[in-house]
């Protein structure tokens, strides 16, 4: 996993991605809400949703409910 750009339009990279994840975001509606990510053109989102699909694979406890944010 490196730092490579996901979102050129609000320039968020993975890593912001991974570390919103880390933080508890669920879902990429947590992604929006905490980078920005996928709010303006949205051509991003199957990367975000690529990206949270391989981070909750590897939870130990797995997928769960989003938290609230926001
Ligand atoms: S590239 Fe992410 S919203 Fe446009």
């Amino acid at each position: 996993m490196g730092n490579r750009l996901i979102c050129i339009c609000s320039m968020v990279s993975e890593k912001e991605i991974l570390s919103a994840l880390k933080k508890g975001a669920r879902t990429t509606a947590d992604i929006q809400k905490i980078t920005t990510a996928g709010t303006t053109c949205g051509k991003c989102l199957l990367s975000i949703d690529q990206i949270i699909e391989e981070f909750n694979a590897k939870r130990p406890e797995g997928p769960q409910q989003s938290l609230q944010f926001g």
